[in-house]
Order: C-alpha cells, then structure tokens, then sequence
C-alpha cells in the first residue's frame, strides 16, 4: 500500500467507525448525542488515531484490536477543541469547516458535549479488553489519563491561559506546547505500541521519543499556520492567536525562527524511527505533519 493509499485507508476505517459508536438517538438525551457526533463526525485529520494504528500495526499488532483506543483518542482531542474554542477559553467561531459547537448546542451543552466525550472515550478503552489484556489496557488508560489531565493537556491549557499578554521564558513555552498538545500525541504513539502488546523496552522508548519530537512540532506547525494559513483550508479563523495576545513560538522567535525549530524537531523525529520496523509510513506522516497547510 501507498503511503497516500494508508492514509486515506485510516481515514476511511475511522470514519466507519465513528458513524457505529455514537448513532443518532431520539428521546431526552438526543440533544447531548447530537451535539458529540456533530463535533465528533465534523472531520479533522485524525493524526492521533492514525498515529496509535500505525505504531500499532509498525509493531506487529492487529490494527482492529486497537480501534476502540484510536476512537477514544479522537474522541478526547475532539473535546479539548469544544472545550478549546468557548468563549471563556479562545472563544472560536468555527472549528472543521463549520460552527463551533457552542454556536450550535449553546455554552452549557457544549461543556457537556466535551465532558460526555471523555468519558464515552474511557467507556470504549474498556471495551478494548475484549482484544487486549487487561493489563495492557489498564496501562493504556492510565498512560492517556496522564496525559489528558492537569499534569497534561489541561495543565497546558492552564499554562496557555495564564500566558496571554505577556512574555514568558523559552523553558516555559515548551512546556506549554508540550503539555497541551504533545500530551495527547505522546499518548497516542503510546497506546499504539501498547496495543501491539509492547508497553516497555527500546522499542517502547524510541516510539515516545519519536513522539516528544512531533508533539512539540505540532503545536509550533499551528502556530505557524496561524499567521500563514488559510482559513478554508484549515476550516479555522487565523489571526486568533495575535489577536488573543498568546505566547506562541511566532511571537516568541518569529515566522522564520519557528520554521527553524519545525524543520530541527522533524529532523530528530525522523531520527528516532531508525529502530522502528516498517515505517515507511511514519516517515511518510512525519513529512505531511512539517509541511501540511491544514
Ligand atoms: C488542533 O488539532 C489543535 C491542536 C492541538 C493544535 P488538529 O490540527 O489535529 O485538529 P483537527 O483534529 O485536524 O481538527
Ligand atoms: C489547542 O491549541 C490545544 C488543545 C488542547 C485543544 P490552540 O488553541 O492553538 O488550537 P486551535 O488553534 O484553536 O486549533
Ligand atoms: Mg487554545
Ligand atoms: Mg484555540
Ligand atoms: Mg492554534
């Protein structure tokens, strides 16, 4: 298979997934259903499901074992951007190409709709037990509420928060960038590698380096692409970021600067899959996550 032919295979197996584990209900509860599969079916790239079906399958797990974690992966990721974009936090308007939840559901189901989300993620981690060990999974759950929680992707938001409108030091930044997007990244190469019945040794080690790398350049390639992209292609506004006054790598080293330091994490994270067998894709990925424009 393609690289390319992977990715849209990934796309496809996630979207039919989806579209089995949250259907649309009738009855009193369907307005809280409704407001998670909008968000939740509204599109994104799915990187970090994709990442933890690749590591999964990189290191000789069957890929299907490890969907109910991939779910609960995009699930959280796609609570954190409900949550992301209220306007007690970055107040969006749009978020995949359509209006952001709360512009829809209203504040209070949208805090519920990304509350409901996390916790149907753990619901699905649980459910992988019928494929994985149970000691396996209880490892993945633990690994992935470490990384949502506060010493995680919520303590980057806090960080994140707490930043805007004044300067602070680079150590600071990365742990910003580090916690509120690598987390959920790191977690996400992490669970792959667990579902493939690999939760320590070399391979473990280098798969979370790997993922150290991407995560800091994730959080850089938005802010990038929030002074240079365009927001039909990200189904996002741009300018967000000036106009909220955050610290970002752009306000911190410049467009340029941030580039550099894009490029230098990719290049450590390339190097950092020389152990891993097959990953071609990987390889493939990690030049899509330097140079994608959405
Ligand atoms: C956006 O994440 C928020 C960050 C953590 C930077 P993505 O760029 O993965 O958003 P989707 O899932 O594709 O919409
Ligand atoms: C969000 O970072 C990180 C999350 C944990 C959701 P941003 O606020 O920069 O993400 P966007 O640019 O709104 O997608
Ligand atoms: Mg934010
Ligand atoms: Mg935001
Ligand atoms: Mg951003």
């Amino acid at each position: 298979m393609t690289p390319e032919n992977r990715f849209e295979f990934y796309t496809q197996m996630l979207t039919e997934y989806f579209d089995c584990v949250i259907t649309p209900i009738e009855g009193f509860h369907k307005e809280i259903n409704d407001a998670m599969i909008y968000s939740l079916t509204a599109g994104g790239k799915r990187i970090r499901p994709m990442l933890c079906l690749e590591f999964c399958r990189a290191l000789g797990g069957d890929v299907g074992a490890a969907m109910p974690f991939a779910a609960a992966l995009e699930m959280i990721h796609t609570s954190s951007l409900i949550h992301d974009d209220l306007p007690c936090m970055d107040d969006d308007d749009l978020r995949r190409g359509k209006p952001t939840n709360h512009k829809v559901f209203g504040e209070a189901m949208a805090v519920l709709a990304g509350d409901a989300l996390i916790l149907k993620a753990f619901e699905y981690m649980t459910r992988s037990a019928e494929k994985i060990p149970a000691e396996h999974v209880v490892k993945a759950v633990r690994v992935l509420a470490e990384a949502v929680g506060s010493e995680g992707m919520v303590g980057g938001q806090v960080i994140d928060l707490k930043s805007e409108g004044i300067k602070i030091p680079i150590e600071k930044l990365d742990k910003l960038h580090k916690m509120k997007t690598g987390a959920m990244i790191k977690a996400s190469v992490q669970l792959g590698c667990i579902a493939a019945g690999v939760t320590e040794g070399p391979l473990y080690d280098a798969a979370t380096e790997y993922s150290g790398h991407i995560g800091l350049g994730f959080q850089i390639k938005d802010d990038i692409l929030d002074v240079e992209g365009n927001t039909e292609k990200l189904g996002k506004a741009v300018g967000r970021d000036e106009k909220s006054n955050k610290s970002t790598y752009v306000t911190f080293y410049g467009v340029n600067g941030a580039k550099k330091k894009l490029v230098e994490v990719t290049n450590k994270a390339k190097t950092s899959l020389k152990d891993i067998p097959d990953n071609d894709f990987l390889m493939y990925l990690t030049d899509f996550l330097l140079n994608r424009d959405h």
